[in-house]
């Protein structure tokens, strides 16, 4: 069984990577919307909350947990990994190095939360693989919430990419799980040569090669290759952003709201 969790419904996107390259292991969901957004919580409160979901996970019959969030694995997989050491965590963060080895211009924008343009992971990250060129960092103020409510989001896209694109930025860093949701949006604006740069179909590689050498779980019954989602707050984005990844799942794919 492996775990994947999210602020919300952001970190269907990289569940929606995890299927497609492993579709007959067994996932489990928790969107914390009570808790979202993360984007500039308090550090304590996102270690509190990523404690709190592994126990539930882990509980579920999770031993290994992707945390399908930038914010929350820069604030507490390094808090998790030394507490919880007999799970295997798998985190997320800015893809810097291949947007910095490929880009012409030497230019590359981030959109990202506060917390993690902040975080002292994305800063070491930064100084190992952007020296050469100019970053263009952007809080993606208002998307979490557009993605969450559905609403539209162009015009916040606007003020956090025309700038980007301005500078001369030939690529795009995703730093945030929900946007995503919002790349055909992002390239309307950014115009067809600029590259978008999504980790999540990386971050499935990272937990499928760990997940193999994994012993295998005492408790592990047969995998057939199901989803189920929980959410501590609203249901709504998470069943509504599933389905449209996989509109084939059941009815009984969502386990309703959970106290965590
Ligand atoms: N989807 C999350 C991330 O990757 C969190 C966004 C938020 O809750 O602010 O950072």
């Amino acid at each position: 069984m492996i775990g994947v969790y999210d602020s919300g419904a952001g970190g269907l996107s990289v569940w929606k990577e995890l299927v497609a390259m492993m579709p007959d292991e067994d996932y489990i969901y928790v969107g914390d919307n009570a808790w979202c957004p993360y984007g500039e919580k308090p550090v304590e409160i996102i270690i509190e909350r990523a404690e709190a979901i592994t126990l539930f996970l882990n509980g579920k019959g999770a031993d290994i947990i992707v945390i399908a969030c930038n914010t929350a694995t820069a604030a507490a997989i390094s808090h998790l990994r030394r507490k919880y050491s007999q799970i295997q965590f798998v985190g997320i963060e800015p893809a810097i190095k291949p947007a910095a080895l490929e880009s012409r211009t030497g230019v590359v924008g981030v959109l990202a939360t506060a917390n993690t343009l902040k975080a002292e992971k994305y800063h070491r990250t930064l100084n190992r693989f952007a020296s050469g060129v100019k970053v263009i960092e952007r809080v993606g103020e208002g998307l979490v919430e557009a993605v969450e409510s559905g609403r539209d989001a162009r015009k916040a896209l606007l003020r956090c990419i025309t700038p980007m694109i301005e500078e001369g930025a030939d690529a795009i860093v995703l730093g945030c799980t929900h946007y995503p949701f919002l790349s055909e949006q992002i390239k309307a604006i950014s115009g067809p040569a600029v590259r978008i740069i999504d980790p999540a179909p990386a971050v499935a590689l990272r937990t499928k090669s760990i997940l193999e050498m994994m012993p295998p779980s005492p408790r592990k019954d047969k995998s057939s290759g199901k989803s189920v989602f929980f959410t501590t707050g609203t249901y709504d984005s998470v069943k509504r952003l599933s389905l449209k990844i996989k509109p084939d799942l059941p009815e009984n794919s969502w386990k309703g709201f959970e106290r965590i």
